[in-house]
């Protein structure tokens, strides 16, 4: 049971017994006593500047220089200016019951030291769901900034809930527990709520240390909670650790003892720090907004993202052909080595999907152009992959060359007559600079800014018929700090707390913090600058191609996935890259955005051969697979190697192209059910802890289990294996783990996949092409738990058109297998699948010999069985879209 501040939980709560919940603390007498605070539980008092113990004190705070720490601020050691227990900020009054669930009015009963504080404020408690609760501070005086994600609208209180809730009177907190068991998940009142115009804080207390989320950082899946600072405001920054990246994502999702998880999120998009201290505790320290928060209550970690993604929407549905392989590099500098890329890749029978173009195809770096000499048949030639199946991306950078004669360049003068630019002080375009020297900075918050990128791209499509965008730079990424004339003098630009952003400065590598934006200033919008670009990219390629839209973005905010993918960005050629782009890779499946890859074989600096077989092996299961490479470094094509690493390389993507049907069923799964579709072990298995923090391995689904080798000269890996049975995708070797790491063997030419048993995997023969492979055989992988059960599906549709889901324009089958029989179920059938036949099933884990084999009643003669690894394999030739049984005895 919660033992918070005075705080008791109690049955469901009724507006009676909430009232009942205001629990009056004793107001504290400064002096020693509250001060006796372990290290690990003490929050920082003194955030925003170095503190003297006489300031420390003026402050009614506890100074005590201890051990390792740095001292005063937040860095990795305890705060040696710290509040006392009890401190007093605001007070509760008034809770009142309300539709959806309660409010009340909080009032600051003790003078600020932050410039701004907000005297009165009001807290809104929404019970949305069984299972999900929102929390909203604001300032009910003014108006202030709220982040412009469509939310969902409840009206009404949900009946009974996972949660119950209780408000602390003074000094204020919230306590949020487990209905069930009484589980503390968020206890505010471990520290003073803050709340003035540049600085809103609020600490929780945490029920384990197992804490993943908030990015986007080069980081393990599993954050530390000793002193961990992380920062949140996006950046074009090569991924190093403790460094804000590209991305911000204000979402965590904590394990409890027992495996039940819960999330938060903090609806949020200003600058901001997100504290982790040892007690376990989090604080949430942001610059503007007001406070807006979802507690979910799962009560298992898959809920928790579904939870997650009710509220910022489920992932768009990718086309087929953009789970292929794509390839690009800086450097292709003409269409004559492009089409020589693709032609060496024929060659060497590698599948190739989508060949892309980074800047080189552009006149002068300036987007929605193209370099008439090297790129003279650039038409053509995206006209002639087409042809032959290939798709085509190319990269756009937001930032608009400014700097060309009137009349010279449409994207600018088109711009500047419709006011999309973001603005400086003085009213006109920022002028930053990025690739082609002075640019002006697209504001896509503004409507009119979509009309017009619209128009651009559909000018270019018409020229360039491309299938894809590729949208980098935008952070958004500016050479120069804030623009060309600086930034003005102001509290936007130099904050009174400033989150550790790299750089020290909201400024660096981006625009002043002070422009303006139709909805807002710079300083609220900054972080959902690559979101909005991406949803104006998404909406102006289905306009213009009326398929499917298919956008790579390298900044991301929360609801990303709803539109365009990611890739990790500038990531060097490195093994510790290597590994670390597997939690990047899960973690984006947590935040909502599952078509997410790093560039394979590194970006940065010039890879191995070595190095570069493994990334191909793990990018094979990278839901996004691109290999993408630096100018002027070595090339990495997959043909770019020696014999022997070509043909590792070659078996990775040819495993990766048969999986396909499974891995677009899993899309499907994500769009329509919110799922993931690369998956941290622990959302399979959260009963058993040995998997919270496995982080060197992925799932697909639940039913695949990817164990790369993620370091160089190793030719064995180990590996977790959850309790149960898992048998090797090629059918050798069987493991029966009680929940345990297991070595395996892992040559150079390996990458160990395995599949759970109870599950049946759809595959199909690969091609050099998914155009291809579609039309090839099918086949079923069914692995049997030891009680002869499994089941699976496949979601197939015409793998381009838009909404077939929506519109129910598809097929979808299950796969059943129980007592010596798989049969299939056909949920829906579309005409899609006509003409692709179901050519092999193959069973793991048959324990005895069968005599006889039937196909639709029909005997199949040259079925094989391995008593020794107990596979059965059976050829058929049955149409995919009728149902069929076969049978074994
Ligand atoms: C950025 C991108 C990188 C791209 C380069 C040139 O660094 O992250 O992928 O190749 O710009 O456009």
């Amino acid at each position: 049971m919660p033992g918070t501040a005075g705080a008791m939980p109690g049955p469901p709560l009724a507006a009676a017994a909430l009232l009942a919940l205001l629990v009056p603390a004793a107001a504290r007498s400064p002096g020693a006593a509250g001060c006796e605070v372990p290290p690990g539980g003490r929050f920082d008092c003194g955030p925003e500047r170095l503190l003297s113990r006489a300031g420390c004190e003026a402050r009614g705070c506890c100074y005590e220089p201890a051990g390792p720490g740095p001292g005063p601020g937040s860095g990795p050691g305890p705060p040696w200016c710290f509040f006392p227990r009890g401190y007093r900020s605001y007070r509760a009054e008034n809770l009142t019951a309300t539709a959806s669930g309660y409010t009340a009015g909080l009032r600051r009963v003790a003078a600020s030291f932050l410039p701004g504080e907000v005297g009165s404020l009001r807290l809104d408690v929404a019970m949305e769901t069984p299972a999900r609760l929102r929390f909203t501070l604001r300032d009910p005086a003014r108006q202030r900034y709220e982040v412009p994600l469509a939310t969902p609208r409840v009206s009404g209180r949900a009946a009974s809930t996972l949660y119950g809730v209780q408000v602390n009177q003074d000094p204020f907190g919230l306590v949020v527990y487990r209905q069930r068991g009484g589980q503390v998940l968020l206890n505010t009142t471990v520290a003073p709520l803050f709340f003035a115009d540049q600085f809103l804080q609020i600490s929780t207390s945490l029920p384990s240390h197992f804490i993943s989320g908030l990015g986007e950082h080069l980081t393990p899946l599993v954050l530390d909670t000793a002193w961990t600072r992380v920062t949140l405001w996006n950046r074009d920054m090569a991924p190093v650790p403790q460094v804000n990246l590209y991305g911000s994502h204000p979402f965590y999702l904590g394990m409890e003892d027992g495996g039940s998880a819960h999330g938060v999120f903090l609806l949020n998009s200003n600058a901001m720090d997100v504290l982790l201290q040892p007690s376990p505790a989090l604080t949430w320290r942001t610059t503007g907004g007001i406070l807006d928060f979802y507690v979910f209550l799962g009560p298992d970690p898959k809920s928790v993202v579904r939870q997650y993604l009710d509220v910022i929407g489920f992932p768009f549905m990718p086309p087929y052909w953009g789970l292929g392989f794509h390839l690009c590099r800086w450097g292709y500098s003409s269409t004559d080595i492009t089409r020589q890329v693709v032609a060496n890749m024929t060659a060497a029978r590698f599948p190739l999907d989508v060949q892309w173009n980074d800047l080189d195809y552009m006149d002068a770096k300036r987007d929605f152009t193209f370099n008439e000499k090297s790129f003279k048949d650039y038409p053509e030639m995206v006209r002639d992959f087409h042809r032959s199946g290939l798709r085509y991306i190319m990269i756009v950078d937001p930032g608009i060359s400014s700097s060309g004669p009137p009349g010279t360049y449409k994207p600018y003068d088109e711009g500047l007559k419709r006011g999309v630019f973001i603005r400086n002080a003085t009213g006109q375009p920022l002028i930053g600079k990025v690739w082609p020297g002075p640019t002006a900075f697209p504001d896509f918050t503004n409507p009119e800014t979509h009309e017009w990128w619209h128009d651009m791209v559909k000018d270019f499509h018409d020229q360039v018929p491309f299938d894809g965008m590729w949208i980098d730079m935008n952070e958004p990424s500016n050479f120069v700090e804030g623009s060309q004339d600086g930034c003005p003098n102001n509290s936007l630009e130099q904050p009174p707390y400033v989150p550790g952003v790299f750089g020290g400065r909201l400024r660096a590598g981006t625009i002043c913090a002070s422009s303006q934006q139709y909805l807002s200033s710079h300083y609220n919008l900054h972080s959902l600058y690559g979101l909005t670009e991406a949803i104006a990219s998404h909406d102006a390629l289905l306009r213009v191609r009326g398929k499917r839209p298919f956008v790579i973005s390298r900044s991301t905010f929360a609801g990303h996935g709803r539109y365009a993918g990611h890739w990790t960005g500038d990531v060097s050629s490195d093994w510790e890259q290597l590994y670390y782009s597997v939690p990047e890779v899960l973690l984006f499946n947590l935040f909502g955005v599952p078509l997410v890859g790093a560039d394979i074989c590194g970006f940065v600096g010039d890879t191995s051969e070595e190095l570069c077989v493994r990334w191909t092996q793990l990018g094979a299961f990278y839901p996004f697979m691109r290999n993408h490479n630096d100018h002027g470094t070595r090339p990495q094509e997959p043909y770019a190697f020696n014999p022997a690493a070509q043909a590792a390389m070659r078996n990775a993507l040819r495993l990766r192209y048969s999986l396909l049907p499974f891995l677009y069923t899993l899309f499907h799964r994500a769009h329509s059910a919110g799922e993931t579709v690369a998956r941290p072990l622990f959302l399979e298995f959260p009963k058993d802890p040995n998997t919270w923090a496995v982080d060197r391995q992925l799932m697909w689904g639940g039913g695949l289990l990817i164990t790369p080798v993620l370091e160089a000269g190793k030719t064995k890996v180990s590996g977790y294996f959850p309790a149960g049975t898992w048998y090797s995708l090629a059918g050798d070797s069987t493991i029966h783990s009680k929940g345990q790491w297991i070595l395996l063997p892992a040559p150079l030419d390996t990458i160990n996949v395995h599949v759970r048993a109870g599950h049946i995997l759809p595959l199909q023969e690969p091609a050099f092409s998914t155009a291809e492979s579609r039309k090839k055989g099918m086949a079923l992988v069914v692995a049997l738990t030891p009680d002869g059960f499994a089941r699976g599906d496949l979601f197939w549709d015409d793998g381009e058109s838009w909404q077939t889901f929506e519109k129910g324009d598809y097929t979808e089958i299950l796969f059943l297998a129980t007592h010596g029989a798989v049969l299939s179920q056909l949920l829906r059938v579309g005409a899609h699948l006509d003409g692709v036949l179901l050519e092999a099933v193959t069973v793991l884990g048959v324990t005895s010999p069968p005599r006889q084999v039937l196909a639709n009643g029909a005997l199949v003669g040259d079925f094989s069985y391995r008593s020794d690894t107990q596979v059965l394999r059976v050829p058929v030739s049955l149409p995919m879209w009728e149902q069929f049984v076969i049978t074994w005895s």
